[in-house]
């Protein structure tokens, strides 16, 4: 970046950070959640570094944040009231121990970090004179009337000093929040993000006696002024000397010696996170001697000593406000629980999926319940717990409805899982739609949401073909896009027509069909048509398929309408790419054992049972090997006699004549044509060291476009190759998807060679 851009990056930042201080800090009403926020700090923090000669002076990295606001009357702090550096990863926790562990430190006090207001509380000879928030470190609001009626703040100490700043925070427990934010929608008054926000506006109140009305409570972790006159050498000695003057103190905490044992605290508060009454966002690891911490000292906000190590915020508590099923594209209607928008890991979610009626009853869900929310990456936020505490006396126990919302025909309960069988389902066709675009499937960039919902009401697209059928006047008569946008959709489907086969399968929303598996049945398969001609114990032979998959593909294929749209589909322009396949050679026992399966595997099929026997029964892993190295390949073995497989398995008649009458079935001849005609075969020992990977080492690191990491190992291994998992002189190719890690660099180290999908893809082919 040059100058003139980090200038500018600069300005933005710093207008965005000043702008969030201040929705924080003075309005009480956050706008960006807390880690939006510190990327933000952190971005600006690392401009000014790397450009310190266009740091401003009244930079937001510099203060502590907001500044206090005029409601109240100034207070200057006797000693400043600082913030702390946050650590987000162990790494980072690690190289602060190590730091500190360099300049002399021995122990860490470890403790949580409480997410309320922070109060610095002062008490001359003993008694409380004032109390005010922190503002910007230096100056704070003087709140002193309303402070003094939190409950648990003690209003005089003995044996304290002349004056004597205690530092804490102010928090509401979140069975009081609830309940407060309940009176306030009740009366039409404000209602609060979180605790957090609601403590800061009781703790802000103009009148004193409103305050009082709110339960306050006040957590006491340090000491400012006049903390030398206590007669304690550590940190962990000045929360006792607290504790045992009649400050609360939050526990759990620990005297901790080295980073393990930070981590090992950390992840037993984060555990424990969800049973506790107030939130906490982190937890604080402190070098424990208070001389050393002097020694130390402080960088301009924040003391050296000391390290917030930030929980990742992906669980919150909030509200059911009502459980409604949601329809699937395959008909499986799912229970979704509507939620108070709550924002959990800096996303505000309003939905979580409840899974099925067995998680409702065992976790014992009700409408109006408070639940904690959990939500990881991309996943579906998902409920994961009640908190009974706090359940409504009105909170209903959920039935499942009887009639499908989006069709009314009958619910079908199966096991666990409700069904809507209407195939013509109106929100049964809208999901099919929204999957068929999605970015996995077709990849119709701009057709989901609003727009989609637009062209399904309208009846401009009841199927995916309706979206080829399209044109610029059906989408500027939505009156929803502009000309410009217009054309783009329609360049996106167009685009689209160039398929892959596996990414269309996926598209049409097989029952049990998901990206993997559609990639397996496209490699093995290689175009539609053998597909659709299979043989269903064809489909054992997939990898990871079975009778499921293969029950599910039959009636896909069975019902005339989805025949009908695939033609459709393929008339209105849509080409499949013909898909390499990249494993076409098997180990004949490989068949054998597959085959020795059918009886659980497709209990339907005449393989299963002839003569009401499990034809291969009793064949065993040795029969295999017996079979494989006394016939060359499949079609030798399947066409001999009698006497040459009795012959092969050491006279086994009976054993032999099953076997010989599983070959002989015309089910069997036509399935093994069917195998042979598409390319695979299945022969005697696959040598090794013909495949076209042998003897190969890969590493495998980033994200791959056309495949998982699993899926390339698989492919690899299947042709012969090893895959490893870190890269060494012994390493013959790293394989780099997007976002690659260090292994990049250590490949450069050991001067192995990088290669990307493409160029693995044309090994693989070989
Ligand atoms: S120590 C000199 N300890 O978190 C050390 N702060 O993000 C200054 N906080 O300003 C703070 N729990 O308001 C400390 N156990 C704890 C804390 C804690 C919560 C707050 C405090 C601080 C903010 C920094």
């Amino acid at each position: 970046m040059d100058g003139e851009e980090a200038q500018k990056q600069m300005r933005r930042l710093t207008a965005q950070i000043k702008k969030a201080n201040r929705d924080y800090y003075e309005r009480d009403a956050p706008s960006i959640s807390d880690a939006d926020y510190d990327e933000l700090w952190r971005q600006l923090d690392a401009l000014e570094k790397q450009f310190p000669e266009f740091a401003k002076r009244g930079s937001p990295t510099a203060a502590v944040g907001g500044r206090a606001s005029s409601r109240f009357a100034p207070f200057a702090h006797p000693s400043p009231m600082r913030s702390l550096a946050n650590a987000f990863t162990e790494q980072e926790v690690e190289e602060f121990a190590r730091r500190m562990l360099k300049r002399g430190a021995k122990t860490f006090c470890a403790e949580l970090k409480l997410d309320g207001v922070a109060l610095n509380v002062v008490y001359e000879h003993g008694a409380l004179a004032s109390a005010a928030t922190r503002g910007d470190g230096v100056t704070g609001e003087n709140v002193t009337a309303n402070a003094k009626t939190i409950a648990n703040l003690p209003q005089t100490i003995k044996d304290a000093p002349p004056l004597l700043e205690v530092r804490g925070e102010v928090v509401l427990t979140f069975a009081d929040f609830a309940a407060l934010n309940d009176k306030q929608r009740d009366s039409g008054g404000k209602v609060f993000a979180n605790p957090r926000n609601a403590a800061a506006g009781a703790l802000r109140q103009i009148k004193a006696e409103i305050t009082a009305q709110r339960p306050l409570v006040f957590y006491a972790h340090g000491a400012g002024e006049g903390a030398r006159e206590l007669q304690v050498k550590t940190h962990g000695e000045l929360l006792d000397w607290l504790e045992a003057n009649g400050f609360a103190v939050a526990s759990p905490r620990v005297v901790a010696n080295s980073a393990g044992e930070l981590f090992d605290y950390y992840r037993n508060t984060d555990s424990a996170r969800a049973e506790m009454p107030f939130s906490a966002d982190g937890v604080v690891y402190k070098v424990d001697d208070l001389t050393m911490q002097e020694d130390i000292g402080y960088v301009s906000r924040a003391p050296r000593f000391a390290v917030a190590h930030k929980f990742s915020a992906e669980k919150a508590a909030t509200k059911i406000t009502a459980i409604e099923l949601q329809v699937g594209r395959t008909g499986a209607l799912t229970p979704v629980a509507r939620l108070s928008p709550v924002s959990v890991g800096g996303v505000v979610v309003s939905n979580a999926t409840l899974h099925n009626i067995d998680i409702i009853r065992n976790k014992d869900i009700r409408a109006g319940d408070f639940v904690t929310v959990r939500r990881a990456g991309d996943v579906i936020p998902e409920v994961v717990a009640v908190i009974v505490e706090r359940r409504p006396s009105d909170a209903e126990v959920w039935h499942p409805p009887k009639q499908c919302p989006g069709c009314a025909s009958p619910v079908v309960l199966k096991g666990k899982w409700l069904l809507c069988e209407n195939s013509e389902c109106p929100q049964r066709l809208r999901a099919s739609l929204a999957h068929f675009v999605s970015r996995n499937a077709m990849d119709i960039d701009g057709v989901g949401g609003v727009l989609l919902e637009k062209l399904f009401a309208a009846k401009m697209v009841r199927r995916p073909s309706g979206f080829y059928a399209l044109t610029k006047k059906n989408l500027l008569a939505l009156a929803l896009i502009a000309d410009v946008a217009s054309d783009n959709i329609l360049a996106a489907i167009d685009k689209s027509k160039d398929a892959q086969l596996a990414r269309f399968l996926f598209a049409l929303g097989v029952p049990s069909v998901g990206q993997t598996m559609a990639a397996s049945l496209a490699d093995f398969f290689g175009n539609l048509q053998n597909l659709i001609d299979a043989p269903p114990e064809a489909f054992a032979f997939v990898r990871d398929s079975g009778a499921e998959t293969a029950a599910a593909l039959q009636d896909y294929f069975a019902d005339k309408n989805n025949l009908s749209e695939i033609n459709n589909l393929l008339a209105a322009g849509i080409t499949l790419r013909p898909q390499k396949q990249t494993n076409k050679q098997h180990p004949l026992r490989e068949f054998l054992s597959t085959a020795a399966a059918f009886k659980n595997t497709l209990p339907q099929s005449p393989l299963a049972l002839i003569d009401g026997e499990a034809p291969l029964k009793g064949l065993g892993k040795s029969g295999e090997e017996k079979l494989s190295s006394a016939f060359s390949h499949l079609r030798a073995l399947a066409n001999a006699d009698i006497l040459r497989i009795t012959e092969a398995l050491d006279g086994k008649a009976p054993l032999a004549a099953r076997v010989h009458s599983f070959f002989r079935h015309p089910q069997c001849a036509l399935l093994i044509n069917f195998l042979h005609n598409i390319g695979h075969e299945w022969a005697a020992v696959v040598e090794e060291s013909s495949l076209p990977l042998a003897g190969k080492v890969f590493v495998l690191t980033g994200t791959l476009a056309e495949m998982t990491r699993n899926e390339a190992k698989s492919k690899i291994e299947d042709a012969g190759g090893k895959v490893t998992s870190s890269v060494s002189a012994k390493t013959d190719y790293v394989v780099a998807g997007e976002s690659p890690g260090g292994k990049i660099a250590q490949a450069e180290k050991h001067g192995v060679k990088i290669i990307g999908e493409s160029e693995l893809n044309a090994l693989l082919a070989n």
